[in-house]
């Protein structure tokens, strides 16, 4: 019925946008410097660009493929098994973690570990095109319930222009992490290059994780990553989450899964205004996306 169960307050915090009630300012901050061991692995994302898919995958490299072998772990959700480090009590968690210690977070550079940049631990950052981004985005806004509902997509897409949103700007997001990809010991991996070729992409992810697969293993990370297999496992889907925090009857987590559905919402004017946008933005950067296919 779109009435949020939960509203909470957004804390800007040196220079990226915190939720009381989700994150801890204080917390956040001890996070720089964590104690890293070679064997942690972060997943980096800018929100909806392909976090979960890369929990799965992560989890299902490091079974060997085996899906029974994650669910008797314990029954928790991916979230749970490959937690965001920048939630409440997540830290203090990390720190006693046997390892492999596998996270994600969303969190911007600055704020992330500064063993990283000695070349400690590992770091999968997973970007998507940001005119898919800015879709997936405004659905994920209407199901989560701590994050405001947009009036429109036109007033979600001037947020997402000015950079207005949880977090930070993607632009910054994604400038950032990667001007420091030699510094650290990095994968930089596009949600587009998983879409066109899961196979390759799991291969060079357990290729970085130092994670020999075997061809029928291999096959099975693949199979059990698709979207429309994730779709079928509460687990992978989100569909566990509490409705407290998720709407579900406004969407679902897994919602399309595509390249360039972008093409569906926006107009030919705020495509050109993007386009500005994006080349200003990302000149001085070798990037370049598959905005369709
Ligand atoms: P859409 O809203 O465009 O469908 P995140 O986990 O970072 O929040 O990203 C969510 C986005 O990744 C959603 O995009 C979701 O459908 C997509 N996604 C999740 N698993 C996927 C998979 N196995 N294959 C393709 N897309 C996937």
């Amino acid at each position: 019925n779109g009435i949020k169960t939960r509203e909470h307050d957004l804390v800007p915090h040196r220079g990226f946008t915190l939720i009381s009630g989700t994150h801890d300012p204080n917390d956040v901050d001890q996070i720089y410097n964590l104690e890293i061991r070679d064997s942690d692995v972060f997943v980096v994302t800018y929100p909806k660009s392909g976090t979960i898919w890369m929990q799965q995958i992560l989890l299902l490299v490091q079974a060997k493929g085996d899906l029974a072998a994650i669910r008797q772990l314990n029954s928790r959700s991916n979230a749970g098994l490959v937690p965001w480090i920048e939630l409440i009590g997540s830290r203090q968690a990390f720190i006693t973690a046997p390892s492999p210690r596998l996270r994600v977070t969303h969190l911007p550079f600055h704020l992330m570990p500064a063993a990283l940049s000695q070349k400690k631990g590992k770091v999968i950052y997973v970007a998507r095109n940001p005119k898919d981004v800015l879709v997936s985005y405004f659905y994920f806004h209407k199901l989560a319930n701590m994050l405001e509902t947009p009036k429109d997509f036109d007033d979600f897409f001037e947020k997402f222009m000015r950079g207005d949103l949880v977090g930070c700007s993607w632009f910054e997001h994604i400038k950032t992490w990667y001007s420091h990809k030699d510094d650290m010991s990095m994968l930089f991996i596009t949600y587009e290059e998983m879409i066109q070729d899961l196979r390759s992409a799991v291969e060079r992810i357990s290729a970085f994780l130092g994670q020999e697969l075997s061809a029928e293993q291999l096959a099975s990370v693949v199979k059990h990553s698709t979207f429309s297999n994730m779709k079928k496992i509460p687990q992978a889907n989100y569909e566990q989450v509490s409705g407290e925090l998720l709407s579900h009857q406004q969407g679902a987590f897994m919602r399309k899964g595509t390249i360039g559905d972008w093409k569906n919402h926006f107009t030919v004017a705020q495509n050109e205004r993007f386009d500005e946008l994006f080349h200003r933005e990302m000149a001085d950067t070798p990037l370049h996306f598959i905005w369709d296919i």
